[in-house]
């Protein structure tokens, strides 16, 4: 039941702490190795993989495309991120050599199901990251890595998109460590700040409601808005935008801040809300320089600009309207902190609409047909 919440949605949002710190719970022993037992593939198979294809439509796809920078970091081998209906029907390249990880929150997405019998009978093997024990997927799956998350009763998802996130980062960090590509603290250092992130994750939760709020009430009747990012901001700009058109009904465009000047800046104009994930400053970051100046351009075309920025980031603050501020953390565990702002934003916009925020219209919970 909702409990004291105001929407199963909002619940589930709140519950974010708890999803990441139960999807990490008992994957690690007490020195830090990763313990995969659970998954039942050899640690040998592991090691011969020299391919991973992600297959997931909707936000569990952009969980897989911030999985897709983690993985490529720590693992060094490739890993694609594919809509499953996409894939399906390509003739995709698939060998015993390749991993292919079907993310779902239900476990019953009839498009990820079909992809994956198909990468089966090529030859592959499938690995599940699902929500729901025992559903489709997970049986017709090699392995399944289960995210803790507890049911997700709102058809907008939230709580499953970092629990897969989570999840796919334990088993990239289990890649490096069967595959040698990391040493044993590096894996540590980042498995800490992994334990680090649902009291951020907490934090963000606590401190940014007024800030979310005045910026949905400011862009209430804005017809349409523009999400980006860089690197991992891409596809937690990509998911932020989802959110706002499934349940806020708004026209969105998410995109890579980079494609600005190839197209969508000819959409920006006085008043147009455009959100910016900005990457951290700290470690030299080049990219973080280039998102400024993205927000400068936009700004300068009389856009109304909404940043996601690491807490102490002054040079945002000269180009931003609005900040939602984010704890520091490592780039590639950001996105976890990142989308909840943007979650609270659609649901508050949602709210600000007086629509139905658990049950937006022409969508189902799960999509059992392809
Ligand atoms: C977005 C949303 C959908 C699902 C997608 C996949 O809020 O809920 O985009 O993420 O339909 O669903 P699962 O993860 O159940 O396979």
């Amino acid at each position: 039941e909702k409990g004291g919440w105001a929407s199963f949605m909002d619940k589930e949002i709140h519950e974010q702490p708890q999803a990441v710190a139960d999807t990490l719970l008992g994957r690690f022993n007490l020195t830090g190795d990763l313990n995969l037992d659970e998954v039942r593939i050899d640690e040998d198979v592991f090691r011969s993989i020299d391919k991973i294809i992600v297959i997931a439509c909707g936000t569990a796809a952009y969980a897989g495309m911030v999985a897709k920078y983690a993985i490529e970091h720590w693992v060094r081998i490739p890993v694609e991120v594919e809509l499953a209906h996409e894939f399906r029907y390509r003739d995709p390249i698939l060998t015993p050599r390749t991993l292919v990880v079907a993310i779902s929150q239900s476990g019953e997405t009839m498009d990820t199901l079909m992809a994956l019998r198909h990468a089966r009978e090529q030859g592959s093997r499938v690995l599940a990251i699902c929500n729901t024990q025992g559903s489709s997927i997970p049986r017709e799956s090699d392995a399944v890595l289960y995210t803790h998350a507890g049911p997700e009763i709102a058809v907008a998802s939230t709580k499953a998109f970092v629990a897969q996130i989570v999840a796919a980062y334990v088993l990239g960090l289990y890649f490096a460590q069967v595959k040698g590509t990391m040493y044993h603290d590096e894996i540590r250092k980042i498995v800490d700040e992994l334990r680090a992130m649902p009291a951020k994750i907490q934090h963000v939760l606590d401190t940014q409601g007024e800030s979310v709020r005045e910026a949905a009430e400011h862009s209430l009747d804005a017809e349409s808005f523009l999400f980006l990012g860089r690197h991992v901001g891409y596809p937690v700009a990509m998911e932020g935008a989802l959110k706002l058109k499934e349940i806020a009904y708004t026209f969105t465009e998410g995109f890579a801040a980079g494609e600005l000047k190839h197209g969508p800046i000819a959409l920006v104009d006085e008043g147009e809300p455009v959100v910016i994930i900005v990457p951290p400053a700290r470690g030299r970051n080049v990219l973080h320089a280039k998102v400024i100046s993205a927000i400068e351009e936009v700004r300068a075309r009389g856009a109304y600009t909404i940043a996601v920025a690491e807490e102490g980031d002054d040079d945002v603050r000269d180009y931003a309207d609005v900040v939602f501020w984010r704890p520091q953390c490592p780039t590639l565990l950001s996105p976890l902190v990142d989308v909840i702002p943007l979650q609270l934003f659609a649901m508050n916009m949602a709210e600000l609409k007086g629509l139905d925020v658990d049950k937006p219209r022409n969508l189902a919970k799960s999509v059992t047909v392809e």
